[in-house]
């Protein structure tokens, strides 16, 4: 047990937080707030809750703040290492589980499994050890925390160890790999992650494809310790035993389908900056050579290897190809914003994005017509802007956890939007009715769906587009948060309903 026990009722743990540092050139820090489902959750249970956020300092500005003891009531900023972080953060969460859980190896060369990554992941262990602790000393008796991400698997775990009495959840934001792929960790590894994880009370999923996924990688790691089941109209679970004998300890899983935040956004979407980033772009797009406004297919995304950009612009080179009806007519409009640049394999994709946007706009492009319209700076108040235009919006990742902008565009759209959406965006799950379905590697596929996307009637685009922001805002993320919160503390899988 801990030696301490702290006064926190509800925790969350997450590598990110909700605020994070900058040094500025006075020596001064200034401090940004962050957004997201957990922040929205968090102010929904009110300021007496006594609840803490712990994360971990990222940047210079976040080591800083730790340094000199600033920061917000209610959160607690851990300094692990920086060497430490980084192999955790870069080399182990997003280098091997981002890519196992998104499937985005290409298996000739890799992954390989050596000494550095073993190195590595003894970073992670100890990174996941450090949040375990810091939980385990703040968590009041019986408090319930809530862990999240392939950042923290083994948190659960630890946590456990330390401090049996607490209530722990941990929540994927991230897809679960199918058994075959996840078989790729060496066996060791596969197995503490799973260990880990079914350290927790209660798994919560996006959708139950990545649930049941987790399900069969568990019975795939140990068939005599792990026995997952998802009876039809019962809740689904994991019986586990570290020994292979009994006791067997029960892990609920649940799936909770993180929805849009429709009242923030549409407030947001009409503020004047917003307004002023549509006349802006409205400008960058420009009119058909009949005068018209031109049409437009929309995509906002960070850009990470799993969403797809290239065979997105691919896709829309097709389109032009086969349906030259729409040069002229028609603008790609990419927000692709940085994500991950420590990672050299980022770099060099985000720099693909621009090099093939260019050489299509070169080809393709006239004095008065830029086929593609490309904005790496990250700038919300111009995604909201380019949501309320679109005519179409193109979501076509790899695999995706959920997607929240396929949920986003038809909340926030002026006059509907019909969303061209992958089949493998967990997302898929609520839109994929009113969407129309793409296999995202299926270059003349998309473009297919792009043309019948571009020609749908207003009173069909604009009645799917009701529909869809309906299904996408059935669980707002302050109840998305209640949600888990609840079953968790009822000590059974809650209202997740069953696993088919
Ligand atoms: O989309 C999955 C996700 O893990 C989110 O849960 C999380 O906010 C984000 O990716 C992590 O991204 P970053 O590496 O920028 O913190």
């Amino acid at each position: 047990m801990a030696s301490t026990q702290g006064a926190a009722k509800v925790l969350v743990a997450s590598n990110r937080g909700p605020v994070s540092y900058e040094v500025r050139g006075d020596g001064s820090l200034h401090s940004k707030r962050g957004g997201g489902g957990l922040v929205s959750g968090l102010s929904a249970i009110g300021p007496d809750a006594d609840a803490l956020w712990v994360c971990s300092a990222l940047s210079d500005g976040d080591r800083e703040a730790v340094r000199r003891g600033v920061g917000e009531d209610g959160v607690l900023m851990l300094d692990v290492p920086a060497d430490v972080h980084a192999d955790a953060y870069n080399g182990i969460a997003n280098s091997v589980l981002w890519f196992v859980h998104h499937m985005l190896y290409q298996t000739p060369l890799e992954p390989v499994f050596d000494a550095e990554f073993r190195r590595q992941w003894e970073s992670y262990e100890t990174y996941n050890r450090a949040f375990a602790q810091a939980l385990a000393d703040r968590a009041a008796p019986g408090a319930a925390v809530l862990v999240q991400d392939y950042h923290l698997c083994l948190v659960p775990g630890m946590l456990r160890e330390l401090r049996p009495d607490v209530r722990i959840g941990h929540f994927s934001h991230t897809p679960w790999a199918p058994p075959e792929y996840f078989s790729m960790l060496p066996d060791d590894i596969r197995s503490q992650l799973v260990s880990g994880m079914l350290g927790a009370d209660r798994l919560g999923f996006l959708t139950w494809r990545w649930a049941r996924a987790f399900m069969a990688c568990a019975e795939a790691v140990d068939r005599e310790r792990f026995f997952p089941s998802w009876p039809s109209g019962a809740p689904a679970s994991v019986q586990h035993t570290a020994t292979g004998r009994p006791p067997l300890r029960t892990t609920w899983i649940g799936v909770h389908g993180l929805g849009a935040d429709a009242e923030f956004l549409r407030a947001r979407s009409r503020e004047a900056d917003v307004e002023e980033r549509i006349a802006a772009l409205r400008s960058e797009i420009g009119r058909a050579p009949d005068g018209t406004a031109r049409r437009t297919v929309v995509r906002v995304d960070r850009t990470e290897l799993s969403k797809n950009i290239v065979r997105g612009l691919l896709a829309h080179r097709q389109l032009l190809d086969d349906h030259p009806e729409w040069r002229e007519r028609v603008v790609h409009v990419a927000f692709a914003y940085p994500s991950r640049q420590d990672l050299a394999v980022y770099r060099d994709y985000t720099a693909e994005v621009q090099r093939l946007a260019d050489e299509i706009n070169s080809a393709y492009g006239t004095a008065t017509w830029t086929p593609i319209v490309l904005h790496v700076k990250d700038d919300f108040a111009r995604s909201l802007a380019a949501y309320r235009l679109a005519d179409v919006a193109l979501v076509n990742p790899i695999r995706d956890g959920m997607n929240l902008v396929a949920k986003e565009v038809p909340v926030v759209s002026d006059e509907g939007c019909v969303l061209v959406l992958s089949r493998e965006a967990g997302a898929f799950a609520e839109l994929g009715e009113d969407a129309i379905a793409v296999n995202p590697y299926d270059v003349i596929g998309t473009a297919r769906a792009l043309h019948e996307a571009l020609s749908m009637g207003p009173e069909e685009r604009a009645e799917r587009s009701k529909r869809l922001a309906e299904a996408a805002t059935a669980l707002p993320p302050a109840q998305w948060f209640l949600e888990q919160l609840g079953a968790l503390e009822d000590g059974e899988a809650g209202v997740a309903g069953q696993g088919d």
